[in-house]
């Protein structure tokens, strides 16, 4: 059932491709996240997708029957509303991890979803929990999926690997819940376990908003005459203040520019036309949920996702544009996931130190941006970018490196001022 109510918080699904986290979202809202037309070919989640899930309860009811997703009580008494939250539904497959990070910086809990009829941990499901690790999400519910698969014993057994696979890191302390999101088992524990773990970040109403560009959108359909044409859309999530329609906004790094041979980046102005949020249109919108951000923008601005990357909010109030910059860096012991295509010179999971000269991959926010090592020591890195970021110092960057045939995950930085 999707929500009606803008959605206040984001909870991340991730885990390995296949484990169930789109079937998990439909069953948790009734809607399918996979909207693109290749996607449903490939039959991966090739975008990140997000969906709406109103969590409600009856009271009457003692826990954890009490919480629902449906209107009605057991008994047929409407049931109430708790909070509407959204799913960012983040692509299990492996290439896909760029994607996976940039959802993250939106992310304010997570649901690992793991299948309990397969050895854990998988690849992704280790990269994916490491990438929460990095980027700092500590609210992290484990749904053991597909229960209906495995007999009583194998469930048990399945449960202590995740169980001894989670120690030590961020999820440690994170609840497991046996579900099935095929045939709706469950459901009600992990809700539960949702609202306990997962609470709605505090937010400050009063500061500048700022918003996290995901993605962005030409709607016209093709031979709109030019006094028909909407203008661009932006689409992601405002991670503090409150944005209004009339609103002023600035978005950076902007767009690129050729001048004498020599590329520029320049911020771009425009304002708030429309907004919509938890899928109605809204005169003004806080954190929480994919926003859609009608502009006065020249749609071809926008399209195919031109400006995802990018950081929306008022002029004069975003933060600095690099085009290089220093991180102080943190390696991971070594490379996790897949290791069988990770092999480097020695041991195939080690990770090595950065090189000067190497290029690296790195996600800060919802940018991700190639960039070369003009000069590395230990602990520390200075990176010249191929496309510029917008980003606070202090941001943490997802670092990645090319090993065998993809990127990988080897560590995490911390711009520095
Ligand atoms: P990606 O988006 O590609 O990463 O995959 P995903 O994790 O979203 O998996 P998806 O929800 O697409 O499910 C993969 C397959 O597992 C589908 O065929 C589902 O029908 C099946 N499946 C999901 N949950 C369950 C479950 O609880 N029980 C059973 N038996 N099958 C399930």
């Amino acid at each position: 059932m999707a929500g009606t109510q803008q959605p206040e918080v984001n909870i991340g699904l991730v885990g390995h491709v296949d484990h169930g986290k789109t079937t998990l979202v439909q069953a948790l809202s009734g809607s399918w996240t996979d909207q693109h037309s290749e996607e449903m070919k490939r039959g991966i989640s090739i975008r990140l997708g997000y969906a709406d899930a109103t969590f409600r309860h009856c009271p009457d009811l003692d826990e954890p029957e009490r919480y629902t997703v449906e209107q009605e009580c057991p008994d047929g008494s409407p049931s109430e509303p708790l909070r509407t939250v959204s799913f960012v539904d983040a692509p299990g497959h492996e290439t896909l991890m760029a994607t996976m990070l940039s959802g993250a910086s939106l992310m304010d809990g997570a649901v690992l979803v793991v299948s309990a009829n397969e050895p854990v941990p998988q690849p992704q499901t280790e990269e994916h929990l490491m990438a929460l690790d990095i980027i700092g999400i500590d609210n992290i519910v484990i749904a053991q999926n597909k229960v209906d698969l495995v007999d009583s014993q194998q469930a048990r057994q399945n449960y202590r690997e995740i169980q001894e696979f989670v120690e030590g890191t961020v999820a440690e302390d994170a609840p497991v819940v046996p579900v099935s999101a095929g045939q709706e088992v469950n459901l009600d524990l992990l809700i539960q376990a949702i609202e306990e773990e997962i609470p709605t970040p505090e937010r400050d109403p009063g500061t500048d908003p700022r918003m996290h560009v995901a993605r962005s959108f030409d709607i016209n359909k093709p031979g709109t005459t030019a006094k028909d044409l909407a203008g661009g859309v932006l689409g992601g999530s405002l991670i503090r203040g409150e944005l209004e329609v009339g609103d002023e906004l600035e978005i950076r790094p902007g767009r690129e520019v050729e001048e004498g041979g020599q590329t520029e980046y320049v911020p771009i102005q425009t304002t708030v036309r429309s907004l919509q949020a938890g899928g109605a249109d809204a005169e003004s919108v806080t954190p929480g949920g994919l926003l859609g951000v009608g502009t006065g923008l020249d749609p071809s601005l926008t399209k195919g996702d031109a400006l995802a990357g990018r950081i929306a909010g008022p002029p004069e109030s975003l933060p600095p544009t690099w085009e290089q910059f220093t991180m102080d860096v943190d390696l991971l012991d070594r490379v996790v996931g897949n290791v069988e295509d990770a092999s480097q010179e020695g041991d195939a999971a080690d990770i090595d130190e950065i090189n000067t000269g190497e290029p690296l991959m790195m996600t800060i926010g919802t940018a991700t941006t190639v960039g070369a090592v003009t000069s590395a020591r230990s602990g520390e890195c200075e990176v010249k970018l191929k496309r510029p970021v917008s980003a606070e110092p202090g941001s943490k960057i997802a670092i990645n490196r090319r090993i065998g045939a993809r990127w990988r995950l080897i560590g995490l930085g911390t711009l520095r001022e």
